[in-house]
């Protein structure tokens, strides 16, 4: 009996190890299909890591998916005159439309006018040119350069969205067309959102290929809520991240820059529509070693840039049928124009509320 039992245990182990086999063979047989179609469908060559092929979608649509427009530049240093002894600081910015929007583009706009030689790339993730994003970036008198690439509409659906990217590609491609080769620049995406220290701009000024940098706010709750490159001896030896994921090179968006030359010499150079990845698939096709990532913020000890969010909203509405011989007419139409509110023609509980005697307007109580 005891005879019998050992040659079931065994039969079964050897069918068990054999199914294991099989699925293992299989399984790798998917994968390497898997890349293989993929490596096919892209446009340029992307390095590809396996965990892609979880997600179905390639890093790069077909070129017919990509539409980019260019809607106004002004290359003139008015605000700032033009200093040959630096560097120029390429700022691309992906952007677009809802409520706060105007409010991130004042605060973004008022620390970039107190840094030289910026040129500004704002990008839209829209099929057209925003006259709001126009109108204000003539304001500003800085050098802008307004550019509008929405997100292909097969990314539109994932749970994840890569945000951002055809504008930041938008914003590479005009950099690499249009930079005078003959002077030095350097390429920097920043987020319209973030908070910025504007010794972070001089810091970027002393990329020779890829920089790169702590950033604060990142992380889930209750993480330490910083990203950094870990620096010994003043070279880059490993990462500091709360959220690994497989990525080889665990860096923030806000935390490296790349040189514009050394960006040149890279024609393979491409940020994937993957959401999470952006960042390292980049960096991987910068064909960079970690030893010469050049860690910049004193050796990497001091935090500069850190990610911040404005309270976003939903879009109120508002009317106003009265009073209109007073500053209300034209103040309605700039909070309109400025994306704050939308106008609402027909519901009375949205014409704005006033109050003409001060005396009286204890009469307005919302207690
Ligand atoms: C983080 C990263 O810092 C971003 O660089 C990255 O694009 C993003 O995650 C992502 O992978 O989705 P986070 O603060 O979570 O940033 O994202 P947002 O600030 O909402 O968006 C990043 C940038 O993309 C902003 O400049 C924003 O204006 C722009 N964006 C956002 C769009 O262009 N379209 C959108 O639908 C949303
Ligand atoms: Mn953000």
């Amino acid at each position: 009996m005891p005879k019998c039992f050992a040659w079931l245990i065994m039969l079964s182990l050897f069918l068990l190890l054999l199914i294991l086999s099989q699925t293992q063979t299989s399984t790798s047989a998917v994968i390497q299909t898997t890349i293989k179609n993929m490596k096919s469908s892209i446009q340029s060559k992307v390095l590809e890591t396996k965990l892609n092929i979880h997600r179905k979608l390639p890093l790069l649509p077909d070129k017919s998916e990509i539409f980019t427009d260019f809607c106004n530049a002004s290359l003139e240093y008015k605000a700032r005159p033009y200093r040959p002894d630096l560097p120029i600081l390429y700022i691309i910015t992906p952007t677009y439309t809802r409520r706060e929007q105007v409010v991130e583009m004042v605060r973004m706009s008022h620390t970039l006018l107190h840094v030289d030689n910026v040129v500004w790339i704002l990008a839209e993730d829209s099929d057209k040119c925003s006259p709001l994003v126009e109108s204000m970036l003539q304001r500003f008198k800085m050098p802008y350069v307004h550019l509008v690439s929405p997100m292909p509409a097969m990314y539109k659906t994932e749970k994840y969205k890569p945000r951002g990217v055809a504008s930041r590609r938008a914003g590479l491609n005009w950099v690499l067309a249009n930079h005078d080769k003959s002077k030095k620049g350097i390429v920097y995406f920043a987020d319209d959102d973030n908070t910025y220290d504007l010794k972070i701009f001089e810091e970027l000024r002393k990329t020779q290929r890829v920089s790169v940098f702590p950033v604060g706010f990142v992380g889930s709750k209750g993480s330490p809520g910083i990203t950094s490159p870990i620096v010994k001896n003043g070279k880059v030896v490993g990462f500091s991240d709360d959220w690994f994921a497989s990525r080889m090179f665990p860096v923030d968006m806000a935390g490296f820059a790349i040189n514009v030359e050394f960006l040149a010499s890279r024609p393979e150079a491409s940020m994937p529509f993957w959401a999470g990845y952006e960042e390292d698939v980049f960096i991987q096709t910068l064909d960079i070693k970690l030893e010469y990532l050049e860690p910049l913020a004193n050796d990497c000890t001091e935090v500069l840039v850190w990610h911040t969010k404005t309270v976003s909203e939903k879009t109120p509405k508002v009317r106003l049928t009265e009073h209109l011989d007073t500053n209300l007419k034209s103040l309605v139409q700039d909070i309109v124009f400025k994306g704050m509110d939308t106008y609402d023609k027909k519901l009375s509980k949205n014409e704005l509320k006033v109050c003409f005697d001060a005396n009286r307007c204890d009469k307005y109580s919302n207690l």
